[in-house]
């Protein structure tokens, strides 16, 4: 758990880079129908959470920097005895401030009548436009009441800032507690995917090895950070296959890519093995060349170098790879110039990884990738695909889809891999298949 200091501390920082002639508002996300009456699980804004660890919708977080009546005003839903007998408990603007250490909280109703007496003197608003077109009117209405008012002295906010750049810098280095649960989610999706390997026998479906995965997340109070891809066989080629639907056949490989949110904190890790418990020797050699490539990428996570490096590492042990069983030809640096890989390897090694699977925060920094700094974490995911259908590739090697993917922490040290739980070595995995749950 994040302590409410924690998130004081945050708000702060925020209110520290954003100035003292700023405000800073932040809506928790909407509910969203699924369909009809239904709802989606809710799932609280990202930012928000970040800087209130308030669960629940209709709210609206105001950082008002200096303010001597308090700086930090929520607006939330009122208790209604009545709607909490359906809906469960809400915390009320008493909750916001005791529980939550706002120091004011409002009814969200009152917000028209409030928040433009927030907005009024303040030179800047930072703000998520273009995110909730629902909300960006409301704030250009608030904003329009200051300006009606301007003949009475009101004073108008001249500056409208995106909020990520301040925001989104600070998501990028992970507390210690941030570290904490990052490390729990990552173990329940390492015990996840251990699962899943237990389990697979060939006839089986893959929506069922998705029920593998899905009972362990919940087991330990945790959701999927993102939609599990099951995919056996030439599924394992589709990169953002989510059917799961198919039955895995003995002789094919079964990629699974499933992370856990636990506490609003992603884990995202992949792993690939035979369905039958015994890798092929065609599926062993692209095996090892992508664990080799996944192996040098880690040891290029590590405070000081740029963000690129790993995928550079990667790119390059999968192409001499390549090179060496035949799917590729000609001399290394060519290949690597003409970056010939991509017909096997087309997407990054990684991303952030936080309370978003694919978290905040900028790649470049004026046009130059940003250095890895302590704190960050990263995943490292390379990958080989071999369409069903590519040209100029043994038949053996064709439908093989293989990623190999792990949640990195940047230390001021070693790269320190949280996702361990479940192995990636080749033997080792098949003598985990051995073992019966
Ligand atoms: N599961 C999404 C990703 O690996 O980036
Ligand atoms: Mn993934
Ligand atoms: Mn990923």
């Amino acid at each position: 758990m994040i302590e409410p200091r924690e998130y004081a501390r945050r708000r702060k920082q925020l209110m520290r880079m954003a100035g003292s002639d700023a405000i800073v508002i932040v809506a928790a996300a909407p509910e969203r129908v699924r369909n009809n009456d239904a709802h989606y699980p809710y799932r609280q804004d990202s930012d928000f959470h970040y800087l209130t660890g308030f669960p629940e919708p209709d709210a609206v977080l105001a950082l008002v920097p200096g303010r001597a009546a308090g700086e930090v005003i929520l607006f939330c839903r009122e208790r209604d005895p009545e709607r909490e007998r359906w809906d469960g408990p809400r915390a009320g603007t008493e909750g916001a401030v005791d529980t939550f250490g706002m120091d004011d909280a409002f009814p969200i109703d009152d917000i028209d009548d409030i928040l433009p007496g927030l907005i009024e003197g303040r030179e800047r608003v930072y703000y998520h436009f273009g995110r909730d077109v629902d909300f960006d009117l409301r704030l250009i209405a608030w904003v329009n009441r200051v300006r009606a008012q301007m003949r009475q002295g009101a004073r108008p906010p001249h500056e409208f800032v995106a909020l990520s750049h301040l925001l989104h810098d600070l998501r990028l280095y992970k507390s210690r507690g941030e570290l904490r649960l990052m490390k729990k989610s990552a173990q329940i999706a390492a015990a996840a995917h251990v699962r899943a390997m237990q389990a697979t026998r060939p006839g089986m479906n893959e929506h069922e090895i998705e029920a593998e995965l899905l009972h362990v997340f919940r087991k330990h109070g945790a959701v999927p950070s993102y939609e599990p891809i099951v995919g056996g066989g030439a599924n394992g080629c589709v990169l953002h296959y989510r059917a799961n639907n198919a039955m895995l056949r003995d002789g094919d490989l079964l990629l699974i890519d499933a992370g856990a949110e636990y506490e609003c904190y992603a884990s995202d890790i992949t792993r690939t093995f035979p369905v039958n418990g015994r890798y092929s020797p065609e599926q062993r050699a692209l095996y090892d060349i992508v664990l080799d490539a996944q192996r040098a990428a880690i040891d290029e996570v590590r405070a000081g170098r740029p963000f690129d490096a790993y995928h550079d590492a990667a790119v390059r042990v999968i192409t001499r790879g390549l090179i060496k069983l035949g799917l590729l030809s000609g001399p290394l640096e060519k290949n690597l110039r003409e970056h010939a890989y991509r017909a096997f390897y087309m997407h990054k090694t990684g991303h952030w990884l936080g309370l978003d699977v694919h978290d905040a925060g900028d790649y470049r920094v004026d046009g130059e990738y940003r250095v890895l700094e302590p704190g960050m974490v990263v995943t490292v995911e390379p990958g080989l695909y071999i369409a069903p259908d590519a040209k100029g590739v043994p038949a053996k090697y064709r439908g093989i889809g293989i990623r190999i993917e792990d949640d990195v922490v940047v230390t001021d040290g070693e790269p320190l891999v949280i996702s361990d739980g479940v192995p990636k070595d080749a033997d080792e995995i098949e003598a985990l298949m051995a073992t019966v749950r």
